[in-house]
């Protein structure tokens, strides 16, 4: 347990999640409900990620991580995996000056590997301008899937027992958890998921270990800060004893 997980159970009241992590669903949904192109709902979604990054500012916390695109959402049709990329270039192309501007810190979690050489590029010159921010760290997963994420970090403890950095009998939690993609980033308090959908979907699954959850049925187009506040209100109302007695 770590210590700020035993000092929320020693004070008794909870304290404002560090880490919020949100799946955003519905841009599809909300564009049939809407009578519009799905390509207009995840136009409408990338809008909400900003009122997600204020709600994160104004409620003090310190890590917001998006699920932007997973591993599986490759094999949506050609056509909408395209339009998600084109929204991501446009993304990096004009926020960063804002997120720099507001002290927002971006990290980029996934398989980089899978994405296109220009994207690449641009995920690396926005967390390289945004690296010395410090009052919002927003980390987004892209091209993520958690099992993957598990694997490689297996892969990468076997290969330092292999080449004998480690012993069989030092391998532990931390050892995983310096080799997964969220290495340093703090497990989330929150996971919230927008929609109304009630799953994981292959998202944090190793750091979800003590997550508080919260499903809204807010599709995410329509998710706004006061949505995000309404999330934080209610993890605050929650005891949390991570497996301790209370
Ligand atoms: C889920 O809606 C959403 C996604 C697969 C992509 C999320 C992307 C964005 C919010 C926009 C781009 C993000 C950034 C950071 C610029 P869905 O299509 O699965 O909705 P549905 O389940 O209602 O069909």
């Amino acid at each position: 347990m770590t210590a700020e997980a035993i000092a929320t159970i020693e004070s008794g009241a909870p304290s404002a999640p560090k880490h919020v992590a949100i799946i955003m669903d519905g841009n599809g949904r909300w564009a049939a409900k809407n009578g519009v192109s799905r390509s207009k709902g995840h136009r409408k979604g990338a809008d909400a990620v900003r009122e997600a990054i204020e709600g994160a500012i104004n409620c003090g916390v310190s890590y917001l991580t998006l699920y932007a695109f997973s591993s599986e959402n490759w094999n949506r049709p050609p056509e909408e995996v395209s339009d998600l990329m084109g929204l991501l270039r446009m993304y990096l192309k004009k926020e960063v000056r804002t997120l720099s501007k507001e002290g927002v810190k971006l990290r980029v979690i996934g398989q980089r590997n899978a994405l296109s050489r220009d994207i690449k590029d641009m995920i690396e010159t926005a967390e390289d301008r945004t690296k010395n921010n410090s009052r919002l760290t927003l980390v987004i997963a892209l091209s993520y899937g958690s099992r993957d994420e598990i694997v490689n970090a297996v892969k990468t403890v076997a290969q330092s027992v292999l080449t004998g950095e480690q012993s069989l009998d030092t391998i532990d939690e931390m050892s995983v958890e310096r080799s997964l993609f969220t290495h340093g980033i703090p497990d989330p308090d929150l996971i919230i998921r927008t929609s109304g959908e009630q799953r994981l979907s292959n998202f944090l699954l190793w750091q979800a270990a003590y997550a508080e959850f919260l499903f809204t049925p807010v599709l995410w187009p329509d998710f706004t800060s006061q949505t995000f506040a309404e999330a934080i209100e209610d993890y605050l109302s929650r005891d949390r004893r991570f497996g301790a007695r209370p």
